[in-house]
């Protein structure tokens, strides 16, 4: 597995490649668990080198304090992707990979004004940046992106589709604890206690499914809330599966998409499931 830090080298590495061989890349900000792991094992199913980033991007911490504690453990986390058998690490400096504060920045009209581009204004826009740029340092053929992130998904395949860029994004499904929890980076910050208690989440939107189709969206959405009132809920919404808006029909799309975001204490968790009715 070779290692690499500087773009130069990055582009060196690039260039060495032969014009039949498919590249994956595998964005992530470390502290890795299983659930990255899993896309890097799609990633190397589908092409032929596989290339994971470990980049904390500051520029999509809309909370300061949020991106000091998110963990990173880069020396934990080399065995892991050498074990997983990646090919390529890149793991820029904040310095070399921001030369200059980016200048330009992204909108991503509807797409911002719920969920998490309401309660995180400007994450998008970070994320949008720094996934450009890897795209456009690395171009990779496919690049892998988790549903367990379904906003960002979206917001990552219109950015490709808008500027045409040439690669394809590969969705891969969230990967849980045996109980039910989505596997997280910040779940490492849990305590016993915390992580028990995040366990609602999910709980939540399994009893919401349960319910799809016996009760319109508006009032599942209502019990849910209720539920919360030891945690503090972000937002529990039942939307379209592929535009992300709100659907109030049950019977209106064929699949939906649960999305729930909920603090447990300090500690900021997403999860969602998709379901076909
Ligand atoms: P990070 O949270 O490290 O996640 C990296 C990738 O792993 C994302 O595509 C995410 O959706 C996926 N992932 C996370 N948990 C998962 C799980 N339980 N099952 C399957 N996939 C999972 O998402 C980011 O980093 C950043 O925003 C990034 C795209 C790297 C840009 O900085």
């Amino acid at each position: 597995m070779q290692v690499i830090q500087g773009i130069k080298e990055l582009e060196k590495f690039r260039s060495s490649l032969g014009k039949q061989e498919q590249l994956g890349l595998v964005p992530t900000m470390g502290a890795l668990h299983a659930g990255h792991l899993s896309l890097l094992e799609k990633a190397r199913q589908q092409t032929d080198h596989t290339l994971v980033s470990i980049f904390v991007n500051p520029l999509q911490f809309n909370d300061s304090k949020d991106f000091d504690k998110y963990p990173k453990q880069v020396e934990k986390d080399l065995p892991l992707l050498e074990k997983a058998g990646c090919n390529i690490v890149f793991i820029p400096s904040v310095e070399e990979f921001y030369v200059q504060q980016p200048t330009l920045s992204f909108q991503f009209g509807y797409l911002e004004a719920i969920m998490e581009g309401y309660h995180r204004p400007g994450h998008f826009n970070g994320v949008a940046i720094v996934v450009s740029k890897l795209l456009n340092l690395i171009r990779p053929h496919k690049a892998f992106f988790g549903e367990k992130d379904l906003q960002q998904l979206r917001v990552i395949q219109y950015l490709v589709k808008d500027l045409s860029m040439p690669v394809e994004i590969v969705p891969c499904t969230t990967l849980r604890e045996p109980d039910g929890l989505a596997m997280s980076s910040r779940n490492m910050r849990l305590d016993t206690g915390q992580r028990q208690r995040a366990l609602q989440l999910n709980q939540s939107l399994r009893k919401a499914k349960d319910l799809l189709g016996k009760l319109p969206h508006s009032e599942i959405e209502e019990l849910i809330q209720k539920d919360f009132s030891a945690e503090k809920l972000e937002y529990f919404s039942i939307v379209e599966k592929m535009s992300l808006k709100k659907c109030s029909d049950p019977f209106q799309n064929k699949e939906v998409a649960l999305c729930i975001a909920a603090f447990i204490d300090e500690i900021r968790l997403i999860d969602n499931i998709i379901v076909s009715s």
